[in-house]
């Protein structure tokens, strides 16, 4: 197993809509990046990873929310889509792409997603607390967008800015690696 190294703002993979994952592609060279994605998400720490922040253009991402859930591993989800979802939630995110970020961010309360296993199996995940923003955070990032883009714009134009001059300043603590 090895660490991956993660990308940060504004790296122009972060911003594009991912691709579909082919059933051929699921094989033991896919698991292997998947193994290594639980790696890195456990050594950032993080409670989800999505492949585009591994610099992976294709629509998965893994999640390792058993500090909440203690009967679930960390697991991978491919080819997501949401098939329901209804309510509201605000909870403080934060991104192991978007240093120094923490802020409310608003999503459905409650959701039912498909996905597609490591095996390229079907399967169905329904959540009314902390594994559904896990879920829809990491799902955004599928489409290209980032927590960043889900607050104010006067608080984005904000933390941008903050980026900015840490960026510079480079006084920052690395993220993973
Ligand atoms: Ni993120």
């Amino acid at each position: 197993m090895a660490l991956l190294p993660i990308i940060e703002y504004p790296h122009p993979t972060l911003k594009k809509v991912a691709r579909e994952v082919d059933l051929a592609e699921i094989n033991d060279a896919f698991r292997k990046i998947i193994a290594d994605m639980i790696e890195t998400m456990i050594e950032a720490p993080g409670v989800g990873l999505a492949a585009p922040q591994v610099n992976i253009s294709k629509r998965f991402f893994v999640v390792d929310v058993s500090n909440y859930y203690p009967d679930r591993k960390p697991f991978v989800l491919i080819n997501p889509v949401i098939l329901e979802k209804s309510g509201r939630q605000t909870f403080e995110e934060g991104c192991l792409s978007l240093p120094d970020f923490r802020e409310d961010v608003e999503r459905a309360k409650k959701i039912k997603a498909k996905y597609l296993d490591e095996f390229g199996k079907e399967q169905i995940i329904e959540d009314e607390d902390f594994l559904a923003i896990v879920i829809q955070h990491e799902l955004d990032h599928l489409d290209g967008i980032v927590a960043a883009d889900r607050i104010s714009p006067m608080k984005r134009m904000m933390y941008l800015t903050k980026l900015k001059k840490m960026t510079k300043k480079a006084d920052r603590a690395p993220v993973a690696l």
